[in-house]
């Protein structure tokens, strides 16, 4: 006879139903079809210990397993379960056969019955939820992160053995709930209040975590960049609950969520080495795994000392920093991971470290300067919204025993400006200013007259390509929100112009 049980495959963040079929007939001998892969193969060996040891019975019998359908890869030991749930119930151990329909059923078996956690499980409740399953069963180690999707029955189970007994009338296993909530954290190890006087600094920082704009800090050894960078997500706005599961998805997919909570708790700060590889940075791999750049979504990508990057992974940024995706395109599947972050760069002015002028200095000297720059191609410094330099903190600021300003106080702000933009752009579906598009722009950054002439002066002054016009005009559009103020203002434009410091360096 032939059992149905039903499961998933993951493609990226999205999960695909997988029907495991188990037909058992005479001759002694387990055949596996519908391109598993090794792990999937090996996964006789554990299910036959497994339920010897929970006292069932492997019969002598034929069994055929066909993971349906045949043209996606199923990869890992996820199958063991529902292979073994359908060894049981096609072979009259496990009753209630009826019921296995409404579950999707995951996990990995130890050798004793015991079911291991697997990876990826939000995005298959999302698949249950989506689809019309009723729930899921899993490991118990799973099952706070299955509860995370509203609306399913999540039964958390030991072992094999609790879920024969569960169908079998025998016991009944708790349905797990979780209902998270919404971090307040105010208490960040890392403050601003710890960074003695850089106010200008801290103004640029927060506007760009205001607006989420992409920001470079350009500075010598120990003007406390890395410092600053580092404080960032103390004061950007809480994750919402959609957010916190968004990216918690990414992180199911590497089995890295809060095993507690069942999510991601803290917007991301993810800051990769500068001798990142390009796979490790933009995600991808025989068999894809997200990189850094979705490990950030909706939270940070900090990359310190960027002309140290390689240029081609620097390269790879700018279609994700464009599109707040990216896709991996492999022969048999392509899969895509979000990638919706806040870019954060830290940069030595030259190669020897401090700023150089670059009228006065020797030939030789001024082309190794311009080599370094080269590194940073224009596109890529096209999407950086603020470039800001970053001075040495004066000997007065730093001795000086005033009380810095919290990341608490200037979280407030940015929540309230964040505020304005998200029920600005409510239809839109955009959550900030970095996010407009041209047409937009045209409705929501309109320049007065005397805005328009200070621009048209900006542009010929400092030759500003048409991307880094657009990027001070989306500046000062989150300056005004700051300032809660509904026009853009001949003022909040001027400040945005000083924030593009390497379109001043004419090399
Ligand atoms: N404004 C400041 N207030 C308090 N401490 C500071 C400040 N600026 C720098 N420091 C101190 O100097 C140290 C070095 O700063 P940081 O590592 O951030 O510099 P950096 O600009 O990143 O240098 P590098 O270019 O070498 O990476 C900090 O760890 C901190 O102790
Ligand atoms: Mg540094």
């Amino acid at each position: 006879m032939i059992v149905k049980v039903f499961g998933c495959a993951l493609m990226g963040v999205e999960a695909q139903l997988i029907t495991i079929e188990v037909n058992v007939s005479r001759v002694a001998k387990i055949y596996m079809v519908g391109l598993p892969d090794n792990a999937v193969k090996e996964s006789h060996q554990r299910i036959s210990s497994a339920l010897k040891n929970i006292g069932c019975k492997i019969p002598i019998k034929e069994i055929t397993i066909n993971l349906a359908p045949a043209d996606i890869k199923k990869e890992g030991s996820a199958y063991d379960l529902p292979i073994a749930v359908g060894i049981l119930s096609a072979t009259n151990q496990l009753k209630c056969k009826n019921r296995l329909k409404d579950y999707l059923i995951m996990g990995e078996l130890a050798l004793d019955g015991k079911i291991r956690p697997i990876k990826g499980i939000l995005s298959i409740a999302t698949f249950a939820k989506n689809n019309g399953f009723k729930g899921l069963i899993v490991s118990s180690d799973n099952a706070k992160e299955a509860a995370l999707i509203k609306g399913l029955e999540v039964y958390g189970a030991y072992n094999i053995k609790d879920i024969n007994n569960h169908f079998n009338g025998f016991l009944k296993i708790k349905k797990t709930y979780n209902y998270p909530a919404l971090s307040s954290r105010t208490d960040f190890m890392l403050d601003f209040n710890e960074v003695k006087g850089q106010n200008y600094v801290k103004r640029a920082i927060e506007i760009a975590a205001a607006g989420s704009h992409n920001i470079l800090l350009i500075g010598p050894p120990g003007s406390g960049k890395s410092m600053l960078a580092k404080r960032i997500p103390s004061i950007l706005p809480p994750l919402s609950i959609d957010e916190a599961i968004e990216t918690a998805k990414i992180y199911s997919c590497i089995g890295k969520v809060n095993s507690f909570s069942g999510m991601v708790d803290y917007r991301p700060f993810r800051s990769p080495h500068h001798t990142v590889s390009n796979v490790a940075l933009a995600g991808g791999g025989s068999n894809p795994i997200p990189g850094e750049i979705s490990l950030a979504h909706n939270g940070v990508l900090f990359l310190d000392e960027l002309p140290e990057f390689k240029r081609d992974a620097l390269e790879v940024l700018r279609q994700p920093l464009e599109d707040r995706k990216i896709v991996i395109s492999r022969a048999m599947k392509s899969v895509e991971y979000p990638a919706n972050f806040m870019l954060v760069g830290a940069m030595n002015p030259s190669p020897n470290g401090g700023f150089e002028d670059l009228n006065s200095i020797n030939p030789e000297r001024k082309s190794s300067v311009k080599k370094y720059l080269s590194k940073l191609s224009g596109p890529l410094m096209d999407r950086i919204d603020i470039q800001i330099e970053v001075l040495p903190v004066s000997y007065e600021d730093i001795s000086s025993k005033i009380k810095q300003e919290s990341s608490h106080e200037i979280q407030k702000r940015v929540v309230k400006a964040r505020k304005i933009q998200l029920s600005r752009y409510k239809k839109y579906a955009l959550y900030s200013n970095s996010e407009l598009t041209p047409k937009l722009m045209d409705n929501y950054c309109k320049l007065d007259f005397e805005s328009e002439k200070l621009i048209k002066l900006a542009v010929k002054k400092m030759s500003l390509s048409v991307r880094s016009f657009t990027r001070i005009k989306k500046v000062a559009r989150t300056i005004a929100d700051l300032e809660g103020s509904e026009q853009i203002q001949k003022i909040h434009l001027f400040e945005a112009i000083q924030y593009r410091k390497l379109d001043r360096i004419k090399i």
